[in-house]
């Protein structure tokens, strides 16, 4: 049996699920959660795809999924349908007796993917050669592995969402004078720059290159340091594509999500994190325009949900998540069916080395949000 869009089926068994038409799936889907009941927890990120979205208990943007997650002490199994960082965040936050598992184990973030232990720990190395490591703290998006927060924990720093970047930010240079920003180049630009810190005061780091790409002069000025990673299905949104919807649409309001690039955030209205993105649409008036700059199933949703305004995706290309689009209706079932059956499968376990100061980073970005 072939996936219907011809993506590597990951377990064999799978195969058996991918023939069941979708009421069939909906049905056992709806009677294994019943039956597991209190025993399981579904999280569902605002990117997923409507036919698992709808079975998720609590659904949220990054950081309601991870403060929800920690409250939960009761629930044997969260099955998590978002993407790797996602899961292993649960997991960190959660009892070592509770189970966080990914429906599918390719639903990783292209973007989490752009820096890693080995690289980020050379980058830190070269910039404290011309900087001493007091005057600079470590931030990590939350979208990063657990080694990456772990990293920010040891050295003084934490992690931040696209909804609390800013406070983040603001924290850390009330503490030390620079920051290291990893690995969304994006969302660490416009959020300072919002917060009036000029772009000749941040540099880009690039991971290729010694000292990033930069000359040493430069490293000792830059109070922001940028890591050169970015979203791929955010990075397809243009300012052309704003230009287009003002002139076609007069009155229309540009919503975009802060991964997507300086150029489109500073000729946008309103940017903020998927949920932000939600409520704002969801509260405006009846009658009014968007144009959405983020994941498409989410978009599609909200246009679903508010046929009293008129909403539009803000591309002309097929912006969407292909590893949340992984976590699939055969996929959430065969997990649940295996859970209830006495097999856990793709259970997400970050490890013991990683797991203490990647909580630290964690709950230092909790505290403050
Ligand atoms: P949010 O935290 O805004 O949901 O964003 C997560 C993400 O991966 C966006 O691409
Ligand atoms: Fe990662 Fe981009 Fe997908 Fe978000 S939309 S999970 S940043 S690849």
């Amino acid at each position: 049996m072939e996936h219907p869009i011809g993506l590597k089926i990951s377990e064999p068994d799978l195969a058996d699920y991918y023939p069941l038409p979708p009421e069939t799936l909906d049905e056992r889907i709806a009677d294994v959660k019943a039956r597991l009941s209190d025993r399981l927890l579904i999280l569902g990120h605002n990117y997923q795809r409507d036919e698992v979205y709808k079975f998720a208990d609590y659904k949220g943007d990054s950081l309601k999924l991870s403060q929800y997650a920690a409250q939960q002490k009761d629930r044997e199994y969260i099955v998590f349908c978002g993407v790797k960082f996602m899961a292993e965040t649960a997991d960190i936050l959660t009892t070592s007796e509770q189970k966080v598992i990914l429906p599918d184990l390719a639903a990783g973030c292209s973007m989490a993917d752009m820096a890693d232990i080995d690289t980020v720990e050379t980058a830190w190395q070269e910039i404290t050669r011309f900087i001493p490591e007091s005057s600079i703290t470590p931030i990590t998006y939350i979208n990063s592995s657990a080694d990456l927060k772990a990293f920010c924990g040891e050295r003084g720093g934490l992690v931040c969402t696209s909804t609390n970047a800013e406070r983040i930010i603001r924290w850390a240079f009330k503490r030390r004078e620079k920051i290291l920003f990893f690995p969304d180049q994006h969302l660490g630009r416009n959020t300072c720059k919002r917060m009036g810190i000029p772009l000749n005061e941040m540099i880009l780091w690039d991971p290729a290159k010694p000292n990033g790409g930069n000359h040493p002069e430069a490293l000792q000025k830059a109070r922001v340091f940028l890591w050169q990673g970015f979203c791929s299905v955010h990075q397809m949104f243009q300012p052309h594509h704003v230009d287009y919807f003002r002139k076609q649409y007069p009155g229309i309001k540009i919503i975009v999500h802060p991964e997507c690039s300086m150029e489109v955030a500073d000729k946008s209205d309103l940017m903020g994190s998927t949920e932000y993105i939600i409520r704002t649409v969801t509260d405006a008036p009846s009658g009014s325009r968007w144009a959405v700059g983020t994941e498409l199933n989410l978009v599609n949703r909200l246009k679903r949900d508010n046929p009293d305004k008129e909403v539009y995706f803000l591309s002309p290309m097929v912006c969407m998540c292909s590893t949340m689009f992984r976590i699939d209706a055969p996929h959430l079932l065969w997990s649940l069916e295996r859970l209830e059956a006495g097999s856990i499968v793709n259970r997400i376990i970050v490890p013991e080395a990683d797991r203490t100061w990647a909580k630290v980073a964690l709950e230092r970005m909790l505290e403050l949000a």
